[in-house]
């Protein structure tokens, strides 16, 4: 998953794409690069690390008289990431660059026969294919156009492609298949770019490019074609969707910490038009469109990845609790490839926070042709999961910059206890007291936020550890696997997690003295079951950091290595809480260790690629 984007106007076009490859590096930041064209020849300048690596590259080159020019910042799929191995990508003579996002599945034989014809390659990427092909069309046809749509047309995989030539230079050739890919129109450019804050800088309107669509894009004019029926395409442009990526850190040393402390706000703003208490309302104004779909539903197929998978693990719980629906949560990259029946009350919800899961998609794209009722749970709008689905619930929870989400997972869980009690109203007696619970939810985020200097004492004191188990049950299971998956990602702690019931039928085996557990064990109805697996542990001289209210903390001070002590909230509200307890557990435990929280090594934020 990488980012592109590509500027031709009548100014410096460096800038543009530099600014917007800096808003698209939480796509994939090992390495970056541009070309440019300066009026007579095309120059290109690439980097192994930030952009900022790059930037520093340019400082004593004169980009001032461009007019033409495209950029990428990388996540590496193919060929580790390495100057060599960064886009732009050109052919022999260097008239021809290419920057690519997504996976060309079948370069190698495309790689075969081109060196067969005595091409000669120069980096380790599936990339590298695309520019060598052009130019051996390009040789055929002497048209740049045709040549880009025939090496288009024979690549297979995920793809968004730009390329720009020395033949046209006041040209973009763009291409899409999967990956996203979008026109930003401009006054006096234009621009294309994987998303809207790719190019929000310098155009005002976009248009988003749809599968197997190509688009020559000048700086007062763009067309777009549809490579399969080969006909025109015309699709009006919209306004840009886009909240203020750019957002600072604040005071804070990390936009993680910054996220994670939104949690109130974040919560106020899920449940903000949606509940009304004096009437005992939800109104999810998204859903309207499919209320009638709604009420026959017999069975929800929860479909998604990462944080957003384990948000589902805990809609699970709430809709089958809640609203007595069946529900199902698979994880989106398994899903494609499941052969399952599907009644037609069946409905597809997707959980995403950037919108663009390349594997999210994939499931959805599955379920197309069956007309399944397809709904989305998104925090990125205009994404392209919002855009796919038939309805949904926007997270409101605003841009999401460090990669380890977490604000996310509070406004989807929030948003899932809205759904389930939507869906339930008629069923579940908890209705009104949950609803009541929820609205003054956030004042009680407040008071775990307040529990900060704690909680980071603790975690300072065990961030020496190698390993660390997370244990919970019922509502408190998916929180023992959100805290394994931040702990993991930001400090790169060997982290597990396990239902508390699980422990005894394998896991306890690892656990030692130096092999640490925090416990999740607030829940009025299953702490007491918890507490016999942290018996467990301490029996096998397994230290314990237990998570609980003050009602039951009698019961973990003799087993208990340390205590966080939170307000009590009923269970099916008690993830939005823990998940906060979890995540600044893990970030402090990060911190200590000195990792780069908010762009860890290997990750991006949003996985464009399956
Ligand atoms: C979570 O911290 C990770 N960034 C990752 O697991 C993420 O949740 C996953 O890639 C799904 O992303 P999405 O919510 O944008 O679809």
């Amino acid at each position: 998953m990488c980012g592109i984007v590509g500027f031709v106007g009548d100014k410096n076009a460096v800038e543009p794409v530099l600014c917007g490859l800096r808003n698209l590096e939480y796509r994939g930041y090992d390495s970056a690069g541009v070309a440019f064209y300066d009026g007579s020849k095309i120059r290109n300048v690439k980097q192994a690390g930030r952009v900022a690596a790059l930037e520093n590259e340019l400082v004593d080159i004169d980009i001032i008289n461009t007019k033409t020019a495209i950029g990428h910042t990388r996540w590496a799929t193919h060929g580790t990431p390495t100057k060599l191995n960064a886009h732009p990508h050109y052919n022999k003579d260097k008239t021809i660059f290419v920057v690519h996002n997504g996976i060309i599945e079948n370069h190698q034989e495309l790689r075969s026969m081109l060196e067969a014809k005595g091409y000669h390659f120069v980096s380790h990427t599936d990339t590298e294919v695309v520019p060598h092909l052009i130019d051996f069309y390009y040789q055929k046809t002497k048209d740049i156009e045709q040549a880009f749509t025939s090496a288009i047309n024979d690549l297979s995989g995920a793809y968004a492609i730009v390329m720009m030539s020395e033949i046209e230079p006041n040209k973009i050739f763009a291409a899409k298949l999967s990956s996203p890919l979008a026109i930003g129109v401009g006054r006096k450019n234009n621009m294309v770019g994987s998303d809207a804050s790719a190019v929000a800088d310098a155009a005002e309107k976009i248009i988003y490019l749809e599968d197997y669509e190509i688009a020559v894009v000048e700086k007062n004019k763009y067309k777009i074609r549809n490579l399969k029926n080969k006909k025109a395409v015309s699709r009006d442009p919209e306004d840009i969707l886009i909240e203020d990526a750019r957002a600072s850190k604040g005071s804070f040393e990390h936009f993680m910490l910054k996220e994670i402390h939104e949690a109130p706000k974040t919560i106020q703003n899920a449940i903000l038009g949606r509940i009304k208490i004096e009437t005992n309302e939800i109104k999810l104004g998204g859903l309207d469109s499919v209320a009638n779909q709604l009420r026959n539903i017999d069975r929800i197929i929860i479909v998604s990845c990462g944080t957003s998978y384990i948000a589902g693990l805990v809609g699970e719980y709430l809709i089958e609790e809640l609203a007595e629906i069946p529900v199902e949560v698979q994880l989106a990259s398994e899903f494609k490839y499941r052969k399952e029946p599907y009644g037609p009350n069946t409905a597809i919800l997707a959980i995403s926070q950037s919108g663009e899961t390349a594997d999210t998609i994939a499931a959805l794209k599955k379920v197309e042709p069956q007309g399944l009722l397809t709904l989305g749970i998104v925090n990125s709008p205009g994404s392209t999961i919002s855009r796919m689905t038939k309805a949904g619930i926007y997270c409101h929870a605003g841009p999401e910059i460090s990669v380890a989400s977490t604000k996310a997972f509070t406004a989807q869980v929030t948003i899932l206890v809205l759904l389930a009690l939507s869906l339930g109203k008629n069923r579940s007696k908890l209705y009104k007291d949950l609803l009541v619970e929820l609205a003054s939810l956030p004042k009680t985020a407040e008071k775990i936020l307040s529990l900060s200097p704690a909680i980071k004492e603790i975690a300072i004191r065990y961030s020496h550890h190698r390993d660390f188990m997370f244990i919970g049950r019922g509502y408190e299971y998916p929180v023992a696997l959100e805290g394994s998956l931040k702990l993991k990602e930001i400090s790169y702690i060997h982290a597990e997690a396990y239902a508390g019931g699980e422990l005894k039928h394998g896991p306890l085996a690892l656990i030692d003295e130096n092999f640490p557990t925090l416990a999740l064990a607030s829940s009025p109805t299953l702490f007491d079951k918890t507490a016999s697996n942290i018996q467990e542990i301490k029996a096998r001289g397994g230290k314990t950091i237990v998570v609980t209210t003050k009602k039951q903390q009698k019961h973990f001070k003799t087993i208990a290595d340390d205590l966080i002590i939170i307000p009590e909230v009923s269970d099916q509200l008690s993830p939005i809480l823990e998940a906060i307890v979890v995540q600044l557990f893990s970030y402090f435990i990060a911190a200590e260790k000195g990792c780069d929280i908010d762009k860890p090594r290997n990750l991006a934020k949003s996985v464009t690629v399956e």
